[in-house]
């Protein structure tokens, strides 16, 4: 009997082209039309070709788009609540017809998969800022990004013909048929997913370490695809990790891997397509704890309320989702209950609680000093006051 969790829609997608079958791609893409892909999309492009992204087999056309955008779900009935989606500009939209083929490339020309175009339709920019982030607000960083794209969105199944150039992280790029072989050989049964876009402070390695106590593994997933320009680089929050991980927690219960996707901080529709993503790449519980995936207005004050990405997965039904949800309240270190806790466990008011403003914290990393222990590990601030002196403009 097998205890591996099916990925979403049942099957693991896998359109990664290999053999004679790539062969014959890559004879042919020299010739077809040319579309540059963005760094978001070759992210998407990756997760799809390698089942990240399953049931998805290429970038939606406008009847999954529609009905993401107005139900959260996927023609076929699945939920699904993140558009993936390949953008053009009117000029490029007036060279496609229906039923192409075309090469997609990144910057540098690499060409990286073909593309069948199966749909070409309108990208209302307002609607989608709206349906997805709940605001037309520019200032919203996924906001921003949708008004950036082209009018016209393409659609159709993809064929990867070789996976994307990366300059960093090579090792930690595992594909779901990677992680799910990793939790098999481990047998790993129940494994908990952490997606960060942080470095891990203690409420993190708090929560994560509250499920690891009811679970076999830790899958620690942080998002390396692009983020705001002053959220913690990657680069420089992979390095905390591995010093973290190296000191605190239990080597043989966690595997660190890179999710490439790009962060949309699309609060609770970002929760439930995080979920149902880390499904496929084999995880059978995911962390939710205070205002995931969101962010902050200019003047102060989150887009989304800090639990509605647990409120969300009401709408569900949960074997649809397929993949447990741990929600975990607002946690901290309370001084009098003498460790980490949460709303949900400590009886005590926040004069008790070690609390520290993004702001505050900032300050003290940037003159050089270390937060308090319960805050972070000295560890991880020592990494992070050394990134800023590189970066200073990022924020934790
Ligand atoms: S996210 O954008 O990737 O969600 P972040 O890296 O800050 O952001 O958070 C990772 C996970 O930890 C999310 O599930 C988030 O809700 C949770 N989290 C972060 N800080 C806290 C906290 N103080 N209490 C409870 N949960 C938290």
């Amino acid at each position: 009997m097998s205890y591996e969790i099916p990925a979403h829609g049942g099957t693991l997608v896998h359109r990664e082209a290999e053999g004679k079958q790539r062969e014959d791609l890559a004879k042919k893409a020299g010739a077809l039309k040319k579309l540059q892909l963005s760094e978001r999309e070759i992210a998407d492009l990756e997760m799809i070709a390698t089942g990240a992204l399953s049931p998805l087999t290429g970038f939606m056309t406008r009847e999954n788009y529609d009905a993401v955008l107005a139900k959260m779900h996927l023609s076929c009935g699945l939920p699904w609540t993140i558009p993936i989606t390949k953008q053009i500009s009117e000029e490029v939209k007036k060279t496609l017809k229906l039923g192409e083929e075309v090469t997609l490339h990144d910057s540098e020309g690499r060409e990286l998969a073909i593309m069948q175009v199966e749909d070409i339709f309108p990208h209302d920019k307002k609607k989608q800022a709206l349906e997805i982030y709940g605001t037309e607000d520019a200032a919203h960083p996924g906001v921003a990004a949708v008004y950036a794209m082209g009018d016209w969105f393409v659609g159709g199944p993809v064929w990867l013909l070789q996976r994307p150039a990366h300059k960093d992280f090579a090792d930690l790029r595992l594909s779901p048929k990677e992680t799910r072989a990793f939790f098999r050989q481990k047998n790993w049964r129940r494994i908990v997913a952490f997606q960060t876009r942080n470095p891990i402070h203690r409420a993190h390695e708090y929560i994560q370490k509250c499920a690891l106590e009811i679970v076999d593994g830790l899958l620690l997933h942080p998002l390396v695809g692009e983020t705001k320009g002053d959220d913690v680089p990657a680069r420089i929050r992979v390095k905390s990790y591995n010093v973290i991980l190296e000191k605190y927690y239990p080597k043989d219960r966690v595997l660190l891997a890179a999710f490439p996707a790009a962060m949309r901080y699309a609060g609770p529709r970002e929760a439930i397509f995080h979920a149902i993503a880390r499904k496929n790449y084999g995880c059978t519980h995911f962390i939710v704890g205070r205002d995931h995936a969101g962010v902050n207005r200019p003047g102060g004050g989150g887009y989304y309320g800090s639990f509605d990405a647990h409120y969300i997965f009401d709408e569900f039904e949960p074997a649809a989702i397929g993949i447990t949800p741990l929600f975990f309240d607002f946690t901290f270190f309370c001084k009098t209950c003498g460790g980490m806790a949460s709303f949900k466990s400590c009886p005590h008011d926040s004069s008790h609680h070690v609390s520290l403003s993004g702001t505050k914290v900032r300050e003290m990393l940037r003159a050089g000093q270390i937060p308090p222990p319960e805050f972070s590990r000295a560890e991880v601030a020592q990494i992070l006051i050394e990134g800023m002196k590189e970066q200073p403009s990022y924020q934790i």
